[in-house]
């Protein structure tokens, strides 16, 4: 990958002091407007690297190691302030569960002007015309009454498109949605998978989608990097990682699933379109055409 086209390239190991050794010296690169799968069990440490990224991990107690540059820039050696500024604006997050991602006691808009508000100078007119464009890209209700429910009053599905909305407020160049669909039933995590695709069409939006979902990663990305053991041990397309798996943690995770969603020459689809039907999503393909 040249330097104009990465968009994120780290090196980096991380411990935790009851957990030392979580990633070693794992390598990731991203290039601008990709969804790239991340994909490990649980307890890999997809979390602890989500975090790692937007330089959170210290919540967590954990201590990283190594480099991170985004768009040219090193993360690891900028000021907590100048990480404020650029998470949010520059690399947005959104987390496994919407309800107790949002503050129960606000309502929809007030957390969504917040959030407009802590990167944008502006007056309310330009505020609420921010906001009504993002419930429109995220398919949300785009009338004063949405926007005046408290979070109890919406569906899980609508608060994460909520939560998703609020972290795509200021456009970044980068989304790290972590196991966004897994609180969601399966026709909601279809729609909201459906959604990032359309982000990513619609807005350039690369995407760190990351999953214990092979089928679902599969339905979306472009490339999916697979970790195990602290590290990344395969990298690549989509097709390419399911006709030519190289390492034998991909073979394992393939071969457990209830079908290879590229691999039915019965059926006169696409194998992208396959692997959305598998997957319960239809629409966006990830085929070589629509890379960046
Ligand atoms: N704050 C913490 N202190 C100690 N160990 C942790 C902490 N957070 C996570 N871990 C451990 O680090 C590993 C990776 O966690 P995590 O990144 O949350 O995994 P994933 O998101 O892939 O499920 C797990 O074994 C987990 O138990
Ligand atoms: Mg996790």
């Amino acid at each position: 990958m040249s330097f104009s086209e990465s968009l994120l390239s780290l090196r980096l190991s991380i411990d935790y002091r009851s957990k030392p050794g979580v990633l070693r010296n794992l390598a990731l690169q991203m290039r601008r407007g990709e969804i790239l799968g991340l994909v490990g069990q649980s307890g890999s440490g997809k979390s602890t690297l989500a975090l790692a990224i937007l330089r959170l991990l210290g919540l967590r107690g954990g201590v990283s190691r190594g480099e991170i540059r985004f768009q040219g820039r090193d993360l690891m050696s900028l000021s907590e302030r100048e990480m404020c500024e650029l998470r949010g604006r520059q690399i947005g997050l959104v987390l496994q569960s919407p309800l107790s991602s949002l503050n129960p006691a606000l309502r929809i808009g007030t957390q969504l002007a917040e959030a407009w508000r802590a990167h944008a100078n502006g007056n309310r007119e330009d505020c609420t015309r921010s906001i009504l464009a993002a419930l429109k890209s995220v398919s949300l209700p785009e009338g004063e009454r949405f926007l005046r429910r408290s979070p109890s009053q919406v569906s899980v599905g609508q608060a994460q498109r909520v939560l998703i909305a609020m972290a795509t407020l200021h456009r970044p160049p980068l989304l790290i949605a972590d196991e966004p669909t897994s609180a969601l039933d399966t026709i909601t995590q279809a729609e909201v998978l459906r959604l990032f695709a359309s982000l990513n069409r619609e807005l350039g939006m690369a995407i760190l989608y990351i999953s214990h979902d092979l089928l679902s990663v599969a339905s979306l990305c472009h490339r999916i990097a697979i970790l195990h053991e602290g590290q990344i041990v395969e990298c690549g397309e989509t097709q390419q990682i399911f006709a030519q798996p190289t390492h034998p943690y991909t073979c394992q995770l393939i071969e457990a699933l209830p079908r290879n969603p590229f691999e039915s020459p019965d059926r006169g689809n696409t194998p992208g379109q396959q692997a959305m039907e598998t997957a319960g999503v239809p629409a966006h393909v990830p085929t070589g055409k629509s890379q960046p």
